[in-house]
Order: structure tokens, then C-alpha cells, then sequence
């Protein structure tokens, strides 16, 4: 067996930046698999370019044979697997590729690591099975409910949600049925740079700057638990390094906020950066629009577990979080024309009806 992780999804918004810390910090040789649909970019990965300890592979976890060969090829120590569909909008509009990927994917990927887990003599007990699942699978809180536990019963409320619950529950199958051990941390919303502007925070930042209408769902008074890229990152490397096999990790931000407390934090964040722009005050945009089909009223993340096993706690706060986000944003025009392009435009136009 090699020190070698191979990463499914590592050209996504997560698996890029576990990807970079993976290279950075006691670096791990990657292989990383992906099928650069319209939410994974090369964009993401430049900085790996010429690192010759990190492999690109295009293509599907659900191609049996590809990943059979990749586990052949490259001996990996461990699967991180983050490959997935993950929008909640495009999962109510249509949850076929969320199967696909999701829960007949994650089946493929299983069930090629337990014919090569079998047939690894006595590094058997080094290798893991890394599933990196969502918050999303625990249902909605009520506002005064205490904060999902590894234990909290499974109540998925979106096809997106109950693609990642069959998910864990195929994880899960995979180590009481056959012994692979496997690992599953369940995450609550994450935000940072390179994130796809179909996305709540990256929307706003990239509709707000053209002067486009903020379309906020219901009332704007959903909570969500907001999560760092890299403090998620860090949390993923640590369970693969010392989490027990068989367990779940619940990774949280410690940072509930309402959607419209967020967007009007964010406006008049772009109001101080942008004096020149036309669209000051970035509130003018806001529009309460008809709410999301199904919409989860709040999420939080209770990770005690995490923090009191191996250590972990969240290290951004939600503020300046949000504003080095903000930042990078401005700062990348080149990303973003290289992944807003025209299918992102086909999207606003479909989802808000935004002739951008
Ligand atoms: P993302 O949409 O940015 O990236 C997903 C990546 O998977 C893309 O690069 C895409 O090309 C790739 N992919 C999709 N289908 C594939 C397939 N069949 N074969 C190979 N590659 C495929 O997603 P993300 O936000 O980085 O999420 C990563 C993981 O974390 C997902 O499993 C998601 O469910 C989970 N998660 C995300 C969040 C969040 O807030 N973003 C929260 C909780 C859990
Ligand atoms: P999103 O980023 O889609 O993540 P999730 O649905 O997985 O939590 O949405 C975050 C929150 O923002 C959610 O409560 C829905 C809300 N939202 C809007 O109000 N308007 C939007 O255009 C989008 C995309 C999301």
C-alpha cells in the first residue's frame, strides 16, 4: 500500500482545498478523481500543476472498471470521498444524476475498495474509507432545538438529502457486512473561496457586484451553520488520520445565522470595497422570492465528538470568513469567468428568470 489518498471530487469546491492541504501538510500523494461536471473546474487545481505527487484523473466513480484500476495502479492507502451532486435547487428540479452519482457512485467506489481492501495481505488495517456526507441528512430544527449529534435519527427532506442518506447507509452497510473500515464525517454548510455561485454565499457576491436582483427564498429567516473551507479541510485530514473505524464525525462552523442577516452583512461589506459602484446600497437588490419547495428551516451542528476525540474545532470566525470570501471573490475575475460561463447563465436564467 502506498501514501497515496485517492480523492473523488478534487476539482470541486471542497476536495480542491483538501486537495491543496493534503500536499501541503505531511503531504500525501493524490490521486484525484473527477468528472469536471459544470460544478468541478481545472480552474480549481492550478496551483497543482507540475506537483507530481498529485494525479489528475478525468472521469466517474460509478465507471467500475476505471476506478478497479485506479486502485490497482495506485495501491492508495485511503479513500476521500466527496464526488457528488450537491445542489439542493437542481436536485428538486430533477434527482436522476443525484442517484447516479450519489448512491449508485458511491456503490461503485465501494465496492471496488472492498475487493482491493481484500487483497492487501497485512496492510489491510491501515487502509480507510472516507465518505464525507452533509447535515443535510438529519432532517430541519425547530429554533430552539438542540444541534444534530452523530446520533440524531436520519430525516432527509430533499432528493439531494436523501441521495447522501443512502449514501451513509451504504457506507455504513459496507462496515458492519463486509469490515471495511470506513469513516463518515457529516458537515454543515461550508463556504470559502472557489465555491460554485449556484450557492448562497457566491450567488449573492457575484449577482450583487453585476447589480442583479438578490433572490432570497420565503421569508429569509432559514439558519444555517456556516463552516471554512480549509477548518473543514483540516477536520477531514484528521478523522482520516485518527478517527476510529466504524464512526461518524459531525464537523459545524459554531455559526448559525439567518440568510438575511447574512446578505445584508455581505452587502454592506461590497458597499466599503466597491465606494465607486452603482449598485451601493447592495440591499436595494434584496427580493424576497416564492420559498424553496420543502425548505429546511435550520440546520446546526453539535461536534463535540470531533473536538473531544481528536482535537478539531472550527478556527474562522464567521465574520472574517465571510469577508476574506468577499475578498478572493473580488480578487478572481479570471475564475470566475472561467467557471461563470454560460451554463451558469442558463441557470440564473432558468432558476430566477435573471436575463443576465
Ligand atoms: P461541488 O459541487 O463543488 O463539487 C463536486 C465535485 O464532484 C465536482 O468537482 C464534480 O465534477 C465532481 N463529480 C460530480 N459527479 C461526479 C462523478 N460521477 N464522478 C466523479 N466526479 C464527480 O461540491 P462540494 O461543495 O465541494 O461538496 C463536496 C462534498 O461535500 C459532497 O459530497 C457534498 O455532498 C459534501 N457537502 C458539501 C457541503 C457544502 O456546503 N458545500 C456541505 C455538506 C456536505
Ligand atoms: P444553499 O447554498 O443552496 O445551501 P443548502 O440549501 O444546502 O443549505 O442555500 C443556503 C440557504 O440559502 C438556504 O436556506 C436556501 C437559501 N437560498 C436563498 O435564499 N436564495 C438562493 O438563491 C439560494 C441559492 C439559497
Amino acid at each position: 500500500m502506498e501514501n497515496v489518498v485517492l480523492v473523488t471530487g478534487g476539482a470541486g469546491f471542497i476536495g480542491s482545498a483538501l486537495v491543496r492541504l493534503l500536499r501541503r501538510v505531511e503531504p500525501l500523494g493524490v490521486v484525484n478523481l473527477d468528472k469536471l461536471t459544470y460544478a468541478g473546474h481545472r480552474a480549481n487545481i492550478d496551483a497543482l500543476a507540475g506537483d507530481s505527487g498529485h494525479v489528475f484523473v478525468h472521469g466517474d466513480i460509478g465507471d467500475l472498471e476505471l476506478v478497479r484500476r485506479l486502485f490497482q495502479e495506485h495501491r492508495p492507502r485511503a479513500v476521500m470521498h466527496l464526488a457528488a451532486e450537491t445542489h439542493v435547487d437542481r436536485s428538486i428540479l430533477g434527482a436522476r444524476p443525484f442517484l447516479e452519482t450519489n448512491v449508485l457512485g458511491t456503490h461503485a467506489l465501494l465496492a471496488a475498495a472492498r475487493e482491493y481492501h481484500a487483497d492487501c495481505g497485512p496492510d489491510r488495517d491501515r487502509f480507510r474509507f472516507l465518505l464525507v456526507s452533509t447535515d443535510e441528512v438529519y432532517g430541519s430544527l425547530g429554533p430552539s432545538d438542540p444541534a444534530f449529534t452523530e446520533t440524531t435519527p436520519y430525516d432527509p427532506r430533499s432528493p439531494y438529502a436523501a441521495s447522501k442518506a443512502a449514501a451513509d447507509h451504504l457506507t455504513a452497510a459496507w462496515f458492519h457486512t463486509y469490515g471495511l473500515p470506513v469513516l463518515i464525517t457529516n458537515c454543515s454548510n461550508n463556504y470559502g473561496p472557489r465555491q460554485y455561485p449556484e450557492k448562497l454565499i457566491p450567488l449573492m457576491i457575484l449577482l450583487a457586484m453585476e447589480g442583479l436582483p438578490l433572490p432570497v427564498y420565503g421569508d429569509g429567516l432559514n439558519v444555517r451553520d456556516w463552516l471554512y473551507v480549509d477548518d473543514h479541510a483540516r477536520a477531514l485530514r484528521l478523522v482520516l488520520d485518527k478517527g476510529r473505524p466504524g464512526q461518524t464525525y459531525n464537523i459545524g462552523g459554531a455559526a448559525e445565522i439567518a440568510n438575511i442577516d447574512l446578505i445584508r452583512t455581505l452587502c454592506r461589506r461590497l458597499d466599503d470595497l466597491m465606494p465607486e459602484s452603482p449598485h451601493r446600497p447592495h440591499e436595494r437588490l434584496i427580493r424576497f422570492v416564492p420559498d424553496r419547495p420543502g425548505h429546511d428551516r435550520r440546520y446546526a451542528m453539535n461536534f463535540k465528538k470531533v473536538k473531544s476525540e481528536l482535537g478539531w474545532e472550527p478556527r474562522e470566525s464567521f465574520v472574517s470568513g465571510l469577508f476574506q470570501t468577499i475578498d478572493w471573490y473580488l480578487e478572481h475575475p479570471e475564475w470566475i469567468q472561467a467557471v461563470a460561463g454560460p451554463e451558469f447563465r442558463q441557470w440564473l436564467k432558468r432558476q430566477y428568470g435573471t436575463a443576465a
